[in-house]
């Protein structure tokens, strides 16, 4: 048989250097590489992902990044991928050459998948008539709202922001999401959310959207966004769910499993603000006296780094190692879907980052819902008032609250409605991904239009 025959075609993957990103799209890269697509991943310096045993088949490249090392101690999420944008562009075209000039023909690559936020790269797919597809690790509804984000006015936005009536009113057109549920961030200002936002809903040359999300959980925003860009959209996911691909870029402590194999079924209250949350010591403190005070076993994670002004947990005082030891267990990282799959686990307490979310609802495990930034915001207010899973904890946080919601979620009648919930949508979304179901379905279309080249 003739060799060009039997090569398969290549997929590129750009992904954001960051947990919550890399995440879904090397689950992406797996599903693609299980169609019969080969696998190159083009990464900045920056949170790399290593060509263990789990990619062994994969192409791993690094671009060069220029960021100094107080851009990266000081820059917040935003200015960072602001940045990352600015500076990367000639070093990815440059990359991108070599890669076609040396190793690939244009004729081989059957699309390149950027994540949204890597938009610099679409300058060199321009260049080079490559396919490309931006992939969202958000939700359609996350999408949706950028969009409209990316459109109003700042000034006029954080004046009417001031208000707490308007803050608690529904944003037009976005029903149920109220104006504080828009996915603003906390890690810059509005204009540099505006601007970023801006850019990543620009669909440029590209041919396709991918989204991690599935048409039963929000398919009148998938609808939307459909209408909205004039691109199709892809909704694939929960992605972990279809495709399993280890990518963390923290060591994961196991130890957790042991300890939660001790403790009684759904009793446990997993806590895990994901890979950028931080808290304050006097959040900690508070909410380590609450936890104690429900009765509940509980494991939490703490970051290294995640307490301001502390490499870990040392800055807090022995009241907080006192409480935690009577009934909890801590980990700088967690194996998170093994934890929430385990039958002991009884609620996540988290910042509804949405790659948690999916993997909550995936398990079916309800939740409390502590959302910090951006679209965890637009998560959140899904988990309590459109999915009815979870309980949204707003205000300061003070022991009484932490120890109502615990008891609320855990061993109240509400928290088992919500589990009862939360386990139908575990059901959907695991049809979703199987043979004849949306997602997969979606797939299929996806990989047909590769082929065709019809998108
Ligand atoms: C951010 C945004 O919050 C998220 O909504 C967006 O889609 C991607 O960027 P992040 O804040 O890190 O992500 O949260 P999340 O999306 O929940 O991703 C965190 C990932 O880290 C999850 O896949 C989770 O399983 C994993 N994790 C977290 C661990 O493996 N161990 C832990 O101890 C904590």
């Amino acid at each position: 048989m003739d060799e060009k025959q039997v090569k398969k075609r290549r997929i590129v993957l750009v992904p954001v250097p960051a947990q919550g990103h890399v995440t879904p799209i090397m689950q992406l890269g797996k599903a693609l590489h299980s169609k019969g697509f080969s696998i190159t991943v083009i990464q900045t310096q920056y949170n790399r992902v290593s060509s263990s045993q789990d990619f062994s088949d994969f192409q791993f490249i690094t671009i060069p990044g220029t960021l100094t090392e107080s851009d990266l101690q000081n820059l917040g999420a935003l200015q960072f991928l602001i940045k990352l944008n600015q500076i990367c562009e000639a070093s990815f075209k440059h990359c991108f050459g070599q890669l076609l000039q040396e190793q690939v023909s244009r004729d081989d690559i059957a699309c390149v998948i950027y994540d949204e936020y890597m938009y610099f790269s679409a300058a060199a797919f321009k260049e080079f008539q490559l396919p490309s597809v931006i992939f969202s690790t958000t939700n359609a509804t996350a999408f949706v709202c950028r969009s409209a984000l990316s459109k109003v006015n700042a000034d006029k936005f954080l004046m009417d922001m001031k208000d707490p009536e308007v803050q608690n009113s529904l944003f037009p057109g976005l029903d149920p999401l109220r104006y504080k549920d828009l996915p603003t961030s906390a890690f810059g200002t509005l204009e540099d959310s505006i601007k970023l936002y801006g850019e990543a809903v620009n669909t440029r040359t590209a041919l396709a959207v991918i989204i991690n999300s599935a048409s039963c959980l929000e398919s009148s925003s998938l609808l939307r966004l459909q209408r909205e860009l004039q691109v199709p959209v892809y909704p694939i996911g929960p992605l972990h769910i279809a495709a399993s691909a280890p990518s963390s870029l923290l060591e994961e402590d196991r130890s957790c499993l042991e300890w939660l194999n001790k403790q009684q079924p759904t009793s446990v209250a997993y806590i895990s603000l994901g890979s950028l949350g931080l808290m304050e010591n006097k959040d900690m403190l508070e909410m380590a006296r609450g936890l104690s005070n429900s009765n509940q076993p509980f494991l939490w994670v703490i970051r290294p780094g995640s307490v301001p002004g502390s490499e870990w947990t040392e800055s807090l005082p022995e009241e907080f190692s006192k409480l935690v030891s009577e009934r909890g267990y801590i980990v700088k990282w967690a194996p998170q879907m093994e934890v929430l799959r385990h039958h002991a686990v009884g609620g996540f307490w988290s910042h509804c980052g949405w790659n948690s979310t999916l993997e909550s609802i995936g398990e079916g495990v309800p939740m409390i819902c502590r959302p910090i930034t951006g679209d965890q915001k637009v998560n959140a207010r899904y988990v309590e008032s459109v999915w009815r899973i979870g309980i949204r904890l707003e205000g300061e946080l003070e022991k009484e609250t932490v120890e109502r919601v615990v008891k609320r979620l855990i061993v109240g009648e509400e928290g088992a409605d919500m589990r009862k919930r939360a386990i139908d949508l575990k059901e959907e979304l695991e049809a979703s991904v199987r043979s004849g179901g949306s997602s997969c379905s979606s797939l299929d279309n996806f990989v047909k239009s590769l082929k065709t080249k019809n998108f």
